[in-house]
Formats: structure tokens, C-alpha cells, sequence
């Protein structure tokens, strides 16, 4: 591995690092209270050049490497994990398109991308969580259109979205091998969000049930062949898992960075806690998983950069990663007593962010099944 940053990478990073300072951490709690993203902010994000990082310079993107989106990612995470979600969920629905889209079919979802507009990745439904393969929702041929019907849930940017992948089965007997992906504008009739989740973390991000009632779509838009998206699901998370392990190092800085900071300043028994060698081991500990986790990170990015296998890299970078977040979040709350369960300081909102990171993306119960799988078969 060679972690040796081009100039092009760290101003990148120095360029998100900056704009999240300015524009995003300032605002952070007030997102989460508010329970969205703060107006204007998806407009700053973009011209800033964060939402339209995963597109192609041939299709009006910058053309970057994994490792930079990883740095943005990271940064976003430690500024507010909510809006890194919401950015990270374009990548995501950006994917599948890379993967297998016709030029056509890239101009038509990287067109709403390049001027703006937030893209989602319909997968999960009510029975089909973990189980992605069970999606119920339907695809049926009709002349040269398919007709969508169905219900997805948890989806994120699902009521702020102009464009959707939405995955659904076009040969209900074949199960897994019946999936099939599609392109789906937001202006298609009988396409609507339902309802919007009321969450515990990740609050200025999205979260929305789809309904698709008689969905008439063109087969132009069918990504790939029938039967294939469940693989095109699979590789598109491998791609983006390592994502959602950058967004959990980005966490983990910015609770590792408010522990060490207030254990420094907070007296007790006439001395900083910082002195105690209990609260030092706390310190100790979440510097590892840091330091740790965003190793993992960047290998696994690294690694797709490399264009070689790395399916067991990515569910291991999102999973460890995810159980740092978690961990140093918890402990940050810990370093700072009763003052860090209380909503004056960000560490409790960062503990409350962290959870999802072991949730969605696929379950950390399901990365260690990936990673086993992997090892054994
Ligand atoms: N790449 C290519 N192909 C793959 C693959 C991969 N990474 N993983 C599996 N496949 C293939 C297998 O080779 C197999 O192919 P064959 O039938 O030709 O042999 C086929 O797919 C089926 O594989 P499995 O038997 O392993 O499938 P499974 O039903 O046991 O499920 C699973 C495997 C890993 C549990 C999978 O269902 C899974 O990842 N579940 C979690 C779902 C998930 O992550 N959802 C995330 C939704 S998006 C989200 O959450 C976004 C957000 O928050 C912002
Ligand atoms: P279940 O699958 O019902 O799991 C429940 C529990 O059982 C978990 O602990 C799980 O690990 C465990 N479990 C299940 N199966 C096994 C097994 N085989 N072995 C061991 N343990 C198992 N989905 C999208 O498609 N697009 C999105 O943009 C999106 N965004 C999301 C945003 C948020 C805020 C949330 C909460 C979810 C989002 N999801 C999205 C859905 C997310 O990917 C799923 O919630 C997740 O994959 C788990 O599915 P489930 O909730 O149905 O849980």
C-alpha cells in the first residue's frame, strides 16, 4: 500500500475541511433538532464540488479516485454525520449507474447529479431488509415499458431525490435471480415518497418510504440485464461500504477530538481528569480504534483504486469502523460525565449518529457474514 497523498487528494481534503468548518459544524445541532438538512446547504455542497463526486469527468464530474471521496466522506463525518449520509447516498445511487449504465442511461442520471440534484438507492423494503434478495416489488414488461408496484422503505434522501435506482423483480419464482435494477425519475406518475422517518441520529439526512403505484418506465431504463440486480446491488455496496467506514472515522475524530479536549480542562480532586489513569485508558483505547478504523478505510479504498478484489476489505473497513463509532462515541460521552449526556455539548448527538453506522449499508451481523464467507468459501 502506498499511502503516499497526491497534492490533488489533501487539497481536496483542506478544501471539504474548510467548508465543513464554515458550514456545516456550526449548524450541526440545530440540523439535528430541526430534523433536516438547514436550507441552502444542499446548494453550498454542491457548488463546493461534494455532491457530484462520484460522476466521471466525461459525464461532467470530477473523475475522482476513492481514496479522495473517502477524505470527503470523512471530513462531511466529522462535521455532521446526518449530511454526510445524505451525500454518501448520492454516491451510493451513482453505483450502479458506473457499473452498468449505457452512455444513455449515464447522461440521464448523471444530468440530474451534475446540476444538483440528489439521487437514492431503493433496495430494502418491509420484508426485505438483510434479506435483500426478497424484495417484493414488482417489474412487469409491457411493450417496450416496464410497469413498477410496490413499496420500499428506509430510503435515504427518498423524499428529496429527483432520480432513484430502485431494485424490483421482473420473475417473482426466480427470487434472487429475478431482481432487476432500474432508473426511476421522481416526475414518473404514480411514483411518491411516503412517509418520512422520525429518527434517533442522522437527523439532517432524509429518510423516506417510496410508493411506486403503476410506475410506467421505459425499458431504456433497465440497468443491465434481467435477473442481474442483485449482483449489481452487491457490487454497488462493496463499492460504497467503505464509504460508510469513512463517514464512521470522521465520527470518531470529532468525539476523540472533544474527549481529549475537555479531559483536559474539567477539574476534579483538584486536578484535570486527564491525570486519572482510568479516563487515560479510555483516551488510549479510542485512539487505537481511530487510528485503526481509518486504516482499514483507506485500504479497502486503496485497494478499488487498485481495481483488485475487495469484497472482504469493504465489509471489513465499514464494520470495524462502524464499531469504533460506536465505542469511542460512547466513551466520549463517558470522558465528559453527565455534562456529555446533556444536548449542551455534541458528543451525545455524535453516540446517537454512530448507531446507524452499524445498521444500515448492511447490518454489522451481516459484514461478518460477508467477511466470513469470504474466508471460508
Ligand atoms: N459481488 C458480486 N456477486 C455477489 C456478491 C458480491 N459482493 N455477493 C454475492 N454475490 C452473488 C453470489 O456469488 C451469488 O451468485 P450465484 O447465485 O451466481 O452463485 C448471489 O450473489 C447470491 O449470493 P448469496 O448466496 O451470498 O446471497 P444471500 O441471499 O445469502 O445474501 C447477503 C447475501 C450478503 C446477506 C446480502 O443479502 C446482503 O448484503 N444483505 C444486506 C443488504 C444491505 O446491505 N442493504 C443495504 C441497503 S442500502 C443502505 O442501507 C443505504 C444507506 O443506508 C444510505
Ligand atoms: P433486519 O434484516 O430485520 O435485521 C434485524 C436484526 O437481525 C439485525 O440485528 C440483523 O443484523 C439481524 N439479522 C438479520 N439476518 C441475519 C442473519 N442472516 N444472520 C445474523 N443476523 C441477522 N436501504 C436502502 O435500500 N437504501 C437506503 O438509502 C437506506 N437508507 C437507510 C437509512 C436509515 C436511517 C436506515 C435505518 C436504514 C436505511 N436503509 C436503506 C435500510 C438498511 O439497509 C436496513 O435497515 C438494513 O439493511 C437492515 O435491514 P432491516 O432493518 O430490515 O433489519
Amino acid at each position: 500500500m502506498d499511502f503516499n497523498f497526491t497534492p490533488d487528494q489533501l487539497a481536496l481534503k483542506k478544501m471539504t475541511q474548510e467548508f465543513v468548518a464554515k458550514e456545516i459544524t456550526p449548524y450541526a445541532l440545530e440540523m439535528d433538532h430541526n430534523n433536516e438538512m438547514r436550507p441552502g446547504l444542499l446548494e453550498k455542497l454542491f457548488e463546493a464540488g461534494i455532491l457530484d463526486i462520484t460522476v466521471p469527468e466525461e459525464y461532467g464530474g470530477p473523475g475522482v479516485d476513492a481514496l479522495s471521496i473517502a477524505f470527503v466522506y470523512e471530513e462531511l463525518g466529522k462535521g455532521c454525520a446526518g449530511v454526510a449520509t445524505s451525500a454518501a447516498a448520492n454516491a451510493l445511487a451513482s453505483y450502479p449507474v458506473l457499473l452498468m449504465g449505457t452512455h444513455e442511461q449515464k447522461e440521464l442520471f448523471y444530468s440530474y447529479i451534475t446540476n444538483g440534484k440528489l439521487g437514492a438507492f431503493a433496495l430494502t423494503e418491509p420484508a426485505a431488509g438483510s434479506d435483500a434478495g426478497a424484495v417484493a416489488t414488482t417489474a412487469v414488461k409491457d411493450g417496450d415499458d416496464y410497469i413498477l408496484n410496490g413499496t420500499k422503505c428506509f430510503i435515504t434522501n427518498g423524499g428529496t431525490a429527483d432520480v432513484f435506482v430502485i431494485f424490483a423483480n421482473t420473475r417473482k419464482s426466480a427470487g434472487i435471480r429475478g431482481l432487476t435494477a432500474f432508473i426511476v425519475e421522481k416526475k414518473t406518475p404514480g411514483f411518491s415518497a411516503g412517509k418520512k422517518e422520525d429518527k434517533m441520529g442522522i437527523r439532517a439526512s432524509n429518510t423516506c418510504e417510496l410508493i411506486l403505484d403503476n410506475v410506467r418506465i421505459p425499458a431504456a431504463n433497465r440497468l443491465g440485464r434481467e435477473g442481474e440486480g442483485f449482483k449489481i446491488a452487491m457490487k454497488t455496496l462493496d463499492a460504497a461500504r467503505p464509504f460508510v467506514g469513512a463517514v464512521s472515522v470522521g465520527l470518531c475524530q470529532a468525539a476523540f477530538d472533544a474527549a481529549v479536549k475537555y479531559s483536559k480542562e474539567r477539574q476534579q480532586f483538584g486536578k484535570p481528569i486527564a491525570s486519572f489513569q482510568l479516563v487515560q485508558a479510555m483516551i488510549a483505547d479510542m485512539a487505537m480504534q481511530l487510528e485503526a478504523a481509518r486504516l482499514l478505510v483507506y485500504k479497502a479504498c486503496w485497494m478499488k483504486d487498485q481495481n483488485v478484489e475487495y469484497t472482504k476489505e469493504s465489509a471489513i473497513a465499514k464494520c470495524f469502523a462502524a464499531d469504533a463509532a460506536m465505542n469511542i462515541t460512547t466513551n466520549a460521552v463517558q470522558v465528559l460525565g453527565g455534562y456529555g449526556y446533556s444536548k449542551h455539548y455534541p458528543v451525545e448527538k455524535y453516540m446517537r449518529d454512530a448507531k446507524i453506522m452499524q445498521i444500515y449499508e448492511g447490518t454489522n451481523q451481516i459484514q461478518r457474514l460477508v467477511i466470513a464467507n469470504n474466508i471460508l468459501y
